[in-house]
């Protein structure tokens, strides 16, 4: 028997036990072991759940426990997570979790912790909801010198941004909407501007590089600025916009970055549609593979804690070795970034916008006499900020093309 205890009843955590029950035949068979919740730890109780029996608000009751070998740990934030999960470790209890904060800033420290304790700290979930992507990067591209990283890794948004698409809408009321329908949350600056997305891929970068990419040294857009003008032009160009979180080995060090972009529909990330996720990953052997799927929700983020458990009851006693140290990366300044630019101008400004970037491209909108917008030659990101910004009021708006 292995016994397993979940921090925190909430949406992932009555996932995890849902999960653990309904698909307990499979999972045990898989885990070559009977796995049994033994606790519930949350600061509330649950008249009439039926699992209120296991329910504790003393996490010493878990970690004193040496029958628990497992901790699911689904509070989500810093803390008291973090002290959790390394109480739980330095016991040699492996953790598995759901929690991106946590893991994207102290992820080594608690790998470390679980080396050296034998154990092991799992992270599937935290990226990407139940979209497999930590372990094929940690298992499956193992052969692979990985170059690129680029995604969708935020539901929220790309709600949002196609909503506003197909429905021609403005962000304000599109947000309403979705906070409305319980598809953003109240407070939605997590997600509107790009901090969650920019902790999963300073989660993945960190795998990528095998160093630490501190989220706090990412360059971070959200998408609040993105308007229903903006994309008239992108259809009128057959292109979209999406949150993308990109990661990029480069000769001068990472480059790692979150904004929105404007995609060609040859990008596989064009197709990714409402609340899904995907993670197109490059490698210089394979090229490109794509992970599709449901990154937010009850039963796929529990399940991706989950398939950590079951991980977690084959390796006892063993680390499974994740490629994640705590030096840091080396980032590449994105000034130093070579791309183009969509720009959107007041009408009466064009010609100023093709005297600023000449050979810039205009973007013809049948009927549309307010404003204008081109593409610029692709040129470094400081020097294009220097020109825009020198345009003052006459410009509307820019939104960064794919690199080049
Ligand atoms: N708020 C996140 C999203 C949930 O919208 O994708 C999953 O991390």
């Amino acid at each position: 028997m292995i016994y397993v205890a979940v921090l925190g009843y909430g949406t992932v955590g009555s996932g995890v036990v849902e999960v653990i029950e309904k698909n307990k035949d499979m999972v045990n068979k898989k885990s070559a072991a009977q796995l049994e919740i033994k606790y519930i730890l949350d600061l509330r109780d649950f008249p009439g759940d039926p699992y209120e029996h296991k329910v504790v608000h003393d996490v010493n009751i878990i970690l004193e426990d040496p029958e628990v070998s497992i901790v699911c740990e689904t509070m989500g934030g810093v803390k008291p997570a973090y002290d959790f999960t390394r109480a739980a470790l330095l016991k040699g209890k492996s953790v598995c979790t759901s929690n991106k904060e946590l893991v994207a800033s102290h992820g080594p420290e608690l790998l470390q912790i679980a080396r050296e304790h034998c154990c092991n700290y799992l992270f599937e979930a935290s990226v990407g909801g139940g979209i497999p992507i930590i372990r094929p990067l940690n298992y499956s591209l193992t052969a692979e010198k990985l170059e690129a990283i680029t995604g969708i890794l935020n539901g929220t948004t790309n709600y949002i941004l196609t909503k506003m698409e197909k429905e021609g809408a403005d962000f304000a009321a599109t947000l309403k909407k979705a906070q409305e329908k319980g598809y953003a949350e109240r407070n939605p600056e997590a997600d509107i501007e790009g901090y969650d997305a920019c902790r999963k891929i300073a989660i993945l970068s960190s795998l990528m590089t095998g160093q630490n990419v501190s989220y706090e040294n990412i360059y971070t857009e959200g998408i609040s600025r993105i308007t229903a003008d903006d994309f008239v032009y992108a259809k009128a160009a057959g292109k979209s916009i999406k949150l993308l979180a990109m990661s990029k080995d480069t000769p001068e060090g990472t480059l790692a970055m979150v904004s929105p972009c404007m995609i060609s529909s040859e990008n596989p990330l064009y197709m990714v549609s409402g609340v899904f996720n995907a993670v197109c990953v490059r490698g210089n052997m394979l090229g490109d593979s794509m992970y599709y799927g449901k990154g937010a929700g009850k039963l796929p983020t529990a399940s991706a804690v989950v398939s950590d458990v079951v991980d977690c009851a084959r390796h006892q006693g063993k680390t499974i070795m994740c490629f994640w140290n705590q030096e840091e990366a080396k980032l590449v300044d994105i000034g130093d970034v070579e791309r183009g630019f969509f720009v959107r101008a007041k009408a009466d400004s064009a010609a100023d916008v093709e005297a600023a970037f000449p050979g810039a491209e205009r973007i013809q909108v049948e009927g549309r006499s307010q404003d204008c917008g081109y593409f610029t030659k692709p040129m470094k990101e400081r020097e294009f900020t220097a020109r825009y910004e020198a345009l003052g009021d006459k410009v509307l708006g820019r939104i960064r093309l794919e690199m080049v």
